[in-house]
């Protein structure tokens, strides 16, 4: 389900949580110790969907870590996320370049608690959640905190402060699946040029996903990010490691 999120560029590996996940790498397993049952068993599977996707793209037994940030640590030329929820877990990874990060985010299907909708909710979107047709199997609220969710996860690691859920404002465009980001207030990362950050979203009976790129070059001009987004991948690993070299 949540390829159709992402361009052909990003690969995506998913799993059902509920079966037993395969070892974690030897190195990986301080990162999780002292956890308790349920969680080593999350965190192994979410690394050994990761393992899949970074073998997909050519590199093998490299041990995910944990940063100080709790993001996982990808090697470097790669981007990727990961997520786990009742039932699912998923990771979707590509190759650093025209896509410089990659949010993916997995909830229940449930309804967002109502104690959380204001702290989740601007009165922007709220007032636009009012005006629509709810989404299939679920919420607003609920498909708003899942692109929230995975906005974090896309830009965190770059970002020079801590992100509030108000700090960031999505746009849905019901129709496309899609959704479009804002930042109302300073930029999180500056500098923001030639950057843009963008979802998608889908929804089943049990659950709802949302998937963000930040992406550069000149996708600016273009309001078909995704597809340009194809574009960049098509050129594959000609593209230099910007990452590495420039903050954005
Ligand atoms: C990090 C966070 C987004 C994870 O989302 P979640 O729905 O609770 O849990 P998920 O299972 O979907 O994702 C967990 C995975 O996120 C990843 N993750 C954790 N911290 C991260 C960070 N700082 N940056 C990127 N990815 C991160 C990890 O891979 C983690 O799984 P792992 O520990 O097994 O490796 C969430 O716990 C959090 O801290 N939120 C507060 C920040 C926030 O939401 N701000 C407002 C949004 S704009």
């Amino acid at each position: 389900m949540i390829a159709q999120l992402f361009p052909d560029a990003v690969h995506t590996v998913t799993a059902a949580a509920d079966r037993e996940p395969p070892a974690l790498l030897p190195a990986e397993e301080p990162c999780i110790s002292r956890a308790v049952a349920k969680r080593r068993r999350e965190f192994a599977a979410g690394r050994a969907c990761a393992r899949e996707a970074l073998a997909q793209l050519g590199i093998h037994d490299f041990p995910l870590l944990v940063g100080p940030d709790r993001a996982p640590v990808w090697p470097r030329d790669i981007v990727g996320s990961i997520t786990h929820c009742a039932g699912f877990v998923g990771v979707a990874a590509a190759r650093a370049g025209g896509i410089r990060g990659i949010g993916v985010d997995a909830e229940d299907a449930r309804p967002l608690d109502p104690d959380l909708v204001e702290m989740i909710c601007a009165p922007r979107e709220l007032q636009w959640m009012g005006t629509v047709p709810p989404p299939q199997h679920t919420d607003w609220p609920k498909l708003l905190f899942s692109a929230k969710e995975a906005v974090y996860k896309c830009i965190a690691p770059r970002c020079e402060r801590f992100l509030a859920f108000h700090d960031v404002e999505i746009t849905f465009q019901p129709a496309a699946g899609r959704f479009a980001v804002r930042f109302p207030g300073a930029s999180p990362f500056p500098p923001l040029q030639h950057a843009r950050v963008e979802g998608r979203f889908a929804t089943t009976a049990a659950h709802v996903f949302t998937g963000v790129l930040l992406t550069t070059e000149s996708v600016t001009q273009s309001h078909q990010t995704f597809q340009a987004c194809d574009a960049v991948a098509r050129r594959g690993s000609r593209e230099p490691n910007v990452q590495s070299d420039n903050p954005l």
